[in-house]
Protein backbone atom coordinates (compact mmCIF):
# COMPACT_ATOMS: atom_id res chain seq x y z
CA UNK A 1 0.00 0.00 0.00
CA UNK A 2 2.65 2.31 1.19
CA UNK A 3 4.41 1.86 -2.13
CA UNK A 4 1.46 2.59 -4.37
CA UNK A 5 1.29 5.86 -2.64
CA UNK A 6 4.71 6.44 -3.03
CA UNK A 7 4.29 5.63 -6.94
CA UNK A 8 2.02 8.00 -7.19
CA UNK A 9 3.45 10.86 -5.47
CA UNK A 10 6.08 9.81 -7.92
CA UNK A 11 3.94 10.15 -10.76
CA UNK A 12 2.25 13.42 -9.84
CA UNK A 13 5.86 14.90 -8.74
CA UNK A 14 7.38 13.98 -12.69
CA UNK A 15 3.54 15.37 -14.08
CA UNK A 16 4.49 18.80 -12.00
CA UNK A 17 7.88 18.73 -13.14
CA UNK A 18 7.12 18.60 -16.65
CA UNK A 19 4.07 20.99 -16.37
CA UNK A 20 6.56 23.35 -15.17
CA UNK A 21 9.29 22.96 -17.87
CA UNK A 22 6.66 23.10 -20.71
CA UNK A 23 5.82 26.98 -18.59
CA UNK A 24 9.06 27.94 -18.35
CA UNK A 25 9.47 28.06 -22.54
CA UNK A 26 8.88 30.46 -24.35
CA UNK A 27 6.05 30.11 -27.01
CA UNK A 28 8.23 29.63 -30.19
CA UNK A 29 7.26 33.16 -32.81
CA UNK A 30 5.83 30.75 -35.07
CA UNK A 31 2.69 29.41 -32.50
CA UNK A 32 2.11 33.02 -31.17
CA UNK A 33 -1.77 33.73 -32.12
CA UNK A 34 -3.67 36.79 -31.96
CA UNK A 35 -6.91 36.39 -28.94
CA UNK A 36 -8.73 37.22 -32.23
CA UNK A 37 -7.55 33.54 -33.88
CA UNK A 38 -9.17 31.95 -30.47
CA UNK A 39 -12.89 33.68 -30.86
CA UNK A 40 -15.90 32.11 -32.01
CA UNK A 41 -16.55 32.34 -35.67
CA UNK A 42 -19.68 34.60 -34.87
CA UNK A 43 -17.59 36.57 -32.58
CA UNK A 44 -15.08 36.78 -35.50
CA UNK A 45 -17.71 38.18 -37.65
CA UNK A 46 -18.96 41.17 -35.92
CA UNK A 47 -15.43 42.01 -35.58
CA UNK A 48 -15.10 41.83 -39.10
CA UNK A 49 -17.90 44.27 -39.10
CA UNK A 50 -17.23 48.05 -38.17
CA UNK A 51 -20.81 48.54 -38.32
CA UNK A 52 -21.80 45.28 -35.87
CA UNK A 53 -18.55 46.26 -33.70
CA UNK A 54 -19.95 47.63 -30.55
CA UNK A 55 -16.25 49.04 -29.99
CA UNK A 56 -16.81 51.16 -32.74
CA UNK A 57 -19.10 53.41 -30.61
CA UNK A 58 -16.10 53.83 -27.85
CA UNK A 59 -13.92 55.28 -31.17
CA UNK A 60 -16.61 57.67 -32.15
CA UNK A 61 -17.29 58.83 -28.24
CA UNK A 62 -13.60 59.13 -28.55
CA UNK A 63 -13.65 61.19 -31.03
CA UNK A 64 -15.52 63.82 -29.85
CA UNK A 65 -13.82 63.67 -26.57
CA UNK A 66 -10.89 64.07 -28.72
CA UNK A 67 -12.41 67.67 -29.88
CA UNK A 68 -13.61 68.34 -26.65
CA UNK A 69 -11.44 71.35 -24.36
CA UNK A 70 -10.84 70.38 -20.50
CA UNK A 71 -9.22 71.31 -17.63
CA UNK A 72 -8.14 74.49 -16.35
CA UNK A 73 -5.90 74.80 -19.37
CA UNK A 74 -9.56 74.98 -21.29
CA UNK A 75 -7.90 73.17 -24.25
CA UNK A 76 -8.88 69.88 -26.27
CA UNK A 77 -6.83 67.08 -27.20
CA UNK A 78 -7.08 68.32 -30.81
CA UNK A 79 -5.75 71.77 -29.82
CA UNK A 80 -2.12 70.26 -29.31
CA UNK A 81 -1.88 66.82 -31.25
CA UNK A 82 -4.35 68.16 -33.65
CA UNK A 83 -5.69 65.74 -36.83
CA UNK A 84 -5.16 62.62 -34.30
CA UNK A 85 -5.14 60.06 -38.31
CA UNK A 86 -2.16 61.73 -38.57
CA UNK A 87 -0.73 62.84 -35.01
CA UNK A 88 -1.58 59.40 -33.40
CA UNK A 89 -0.62 56.87 -35.78
CA UNK A 90 1.51 54.09 -34.93
CA UNK A 91 1.42 55.66 -31.28
CA UNK A 92 -0.73 53.24 -29.47
CA UNK A 93 1.62 50.05 -31.34
CA UNK A 94 4.24 51.04 -29.52
CA UNK A 95 2.57 51.07 -25.83
CA UNK A 96 3.16 50.65 -23.12
CA UNK A 97 6.24 52.81 -23.89
CA UNK A 98 9.36 53.91 -20.77
CA UNK A 99 8.51 57.17 -19.50
CA UNK A 100 11.81 58.55 -18.92
CA UNK A 101 10.30 60.82 -15.97
CA UNK A 102 8.76 58.31 -13.99
CA UNK A 103 11.51 55.63 -14.42
CA UNK A 104 8.52 53.16 -15.55
CA UNK A 105 6.62 51.90 -18.36
CA UNK A 106 3.44 53.39 -18.54
CA UNK A 107 0.22 52.42 -20.85
CA UNK A 108 -1.79 54.07 -23.15
CA UNK A 109 -4.27 54.97 -20.26
CA UNK A 110 -1.85 56.25 -18.17
CA UNK A 111 -0.44 58.07 -21.19
CA UNK A 112 -3.72 60.11 -22.14
CA UNK A 113 -4.31 60.92 -18.38
CA UNK A 114 -0.55 62.75 -18.21
CA UNK A 115 -1.74 64.83 -20.82
CA UNK A 116 -5.24 65.40 -18.99
CA UNK A 117 -3.19 66.24 -16.04
CA UNK A 118 -0.10 68.02 -17.32
CA UNK A 119 -1.03 69.76 -20.52
CA UNK A 120 -5.15 70.18 -19.69
CA UNK A 121 -4.88 70.47 -16.10
CA UNK A 122 -7.84 68.41 -15.75
CA UNK A 123 -8.44 65.97 -13.19
CA UNK A 124 -7.36 62.06 -14.68
CA UNK A 125 -10.38 60.21 -15.56
CA UNK A 126 -10.45 56.98 -13.49
CA UNK A 127 -8.85 53.67 -15.17
CA UNK A 128 -11.20 51.56 -17.36
CA UNK A 129 -13.87 54.74 -16.89
CA UNK A 130 -16.09 55.14 -20.53
CA UNK A 131 -14.18 58.27 -21.32
CA UNK A 132 -10.85 56.98 -20.67
CA UNK A 133 -11.51 53.93 -22.67
CA UNK A 134 -13.19 55.84 -25.32
CA UNK A 135 -9.98 58.33 -25.77
CA UNK A 136 -8.34 55.07 -25.38
CA UNK A 137 -9.68 53.24 -28.64
CA UNK A 138 -9.69 56.44 -30.27
CA UNK A 139 -6.31 56.66 -30.08
CA UNK A 140 -5.67 52.86 -30.54
CA UNK A 141 -7.84 52.71 -33.72
CA UNK A 142 -5.19 55.17 -35.57
CA UNK A 143 -2.87 52.34 -34.88
CA UNK A 144 -5.22 49.92 -36.79
CA UNK A 145 -3.64 46.98 -39.03
CA UNK A 146 0.29 47.90 -37.48
CA UNK A 147 2.69 45.47 -36.19
CA UNK A 148 2.74 45.80 -32.51
CA UNK A 149 6.47 46.77 -31.27
CA UNK A 150 7.73 46.37 -28.21
CA UNK A 151 10.20 49.23 -26.71
CA UNK A 152 13.74 48.03 -26.07
CA UNK A 153 15.60 49.89 -24.03
CA UNK A 154 17.65 48.49 -21.31
CA UNK A 155 15.56 50.16 -18.43
CA UNK A 156 12.11 48.06 -19.78
CA UNK A 157 14.16 45.16 -18.80
CA UNK A 158 13.20 44.56 -15.52
CA UNK A 159 9.07 45.03 -16.33
CA UNK A 160 9.49 42.28 -18.95
CA UNK A 161 10.48 40.18 -17.10
CA UNK A 162 8.46 40.58 -14.33
CA UNK A 163 5.76 39.87 -17.22
CA UNK A 164 7.15 37.39 -18.66
CA UNK A 165 7.31 35.49 -14.71
CA UNK A 166 3.24 36.95 -14.27
CA UNK A 167 2.72 34.70 -17.73
CA UNK A 168 3.86 31.73 -16.62
CA UNK A 169 2.87 31.63 -13.53
CA UNK A 170 -0.26 29.50 -12.62
CA UNK A 171 -2.92 31.13 -10.84
CA UNK A 172 -6.59 31.61 -10.31
CA UNK A 173 -9.21 28.64 -9.40
CA UNK A 174 -8.60 26.76 -13.11
CA UNK A 175 -3.90 27.18 -12.33
CA UNK A 176 -4.56 28.43 -15.67
CA UNK A 177 -1.40 30.22 -17.02
CA UNK A 178 -1.23 32.54 -19.69
CA UNK A 179 1.55 30.58 -21.10
CA UNK A 180 -0.07 27.48 -21.20
CA UNK A 181 -3.94 29.00 -22.37
CA UNK A 182 -2.17 30.32 -25.50
CA UNK A 183 -0.71 26.64 -26.21
CA UNK A 184 -3.73 24.52 -25.90
CA UNK A 185 -6.94 24.97 -28.17
CA UNK A 186 -9.42 26.96 -26.34
CA UNK A 187 -12.87 26.01 -24.48
CA UNK A 188 -15.99 27.24 -25.73
CA UNK A 189 -15.79 29.19 -22.33
CA UNK A 190 -12.36 30.45 -22.99
CA UNK A 191 -13.42 31.82 -26.59
CA UNK A 192 -16.50 33.65 -25.07
CA UNK A 193 -14.59 35.89 -22.65
CA UNK A 194 -12.65 37.12 -25.77
CA UNK A 195 -12.60 40.92 -25.13
CA UNK A 196 -12.90 43.09 -28.43
CA UNK A 197 -9.59 44.76 -29.77
CA UNK A 198 -9.34 47.62 -32.00
CA UNK A 199 -6.12 47.02 -34.00
C1 LIG B 1 -1.46 71.43 -24.24
C2 LIG B 1 -1.06 70.41 -25.22
C3 LIG B 1 -1.58 69.02 -25.07
C4 LIG B 1 -2.87 68.60 -24.86
C5 LIG B 1 -4.11 69.43 -24.63
C6 LIG B 1 -2.86 67.15 -24.93
N1 LIG B 1 -1.59 66.71 -25.16
FE1 LIG B 1 -1.04 64.81 -25.50
N2 LIG B 1 0.91 65.37 -25.56
C7 LIG B 1 1.36 66.68 -25.50
C8 LIG B 1 2.82 66.68 -25.49
C9 LIG B 1 3.72 67.90 -25.42
C10 LIG B 1 3.21 65.33 -25.57
C11 LIG B 1 4.64 64.77 -25.56
C12 LIG B 1 4.94 64.20 -24.21
C13 LIG B 1 4.95 65.26 -23.12
O1 LIG B 1 5.78 66.20 -23.22
O2 LIG B 1 4.11 65.19 -22.21
C14 LIG B 1 1.98 64.54 -25.64
C15 LIG B 1 1.95 63.14 -25.79
C16 LIG B 1 0.78 62.41 -26.00
C17 LIG B 1 0.74 61.02 -26.34
C18 LIG B 1 1.95 60.12 -26.55
C19 LIG B 1 2.40 60.23 -27.99
C20 LIG B 1 3.57 59.31 -28.30
O3 LIG B 1 4.11 59.46 -29.42
O4 LIG B 1 3.96 58.46 -27.49
C21 LIG B 1 -0.58 60.66 -26.44
C22 LIG B 1 -1.14 59.29 -26.77
C23 LIG B 1 -1.36 61.84 -26.17
N3 LIG B 1 -0.50 62.88 -25.91
C24 LIG B 1 -2.73 61.86 -26.17
C25 LIG B 1 -3.46 62.98 -25.75
C26 LIG B 1 -4.90 62.97 -25.57
C27 LIG B 1 -5.82 61.78 -25.81
C28 LIG B 1 -5.25 64.22 -25.15
C29 LIG B 1 -6.59 64.71 -24.74
C30 LIG B 1 -7.24 64.01 -23.67
C31 LIG B 1 -4.02 65.01 -25.11
N4 LIG B 1 -2.96 64.24 -25.48
C32 LIG B 1 -3.97 66.35 -24.79
C33 LIG B 1 0.58 67.79 -25.46
C34 LIG B 1 -0.78 67.81 -25.24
Amino acid sequence: MRTAVAIAIAALLVAAAIASSLCAAEIPQGERRSGYSFMAPDSQAIQNDDTANPGMLWVLDGEVLWNNKAGAAGKACADCHNDASTSMKGVAARYPVLDKTLGRPVDLQQRINLCRADHQQATPLPYESHDLLALTAYVAEQSRGMPIEAGTEPELEPFVAKGRELFMQRQGPCAAASAASALKPMTTAHRNWSSWSFI
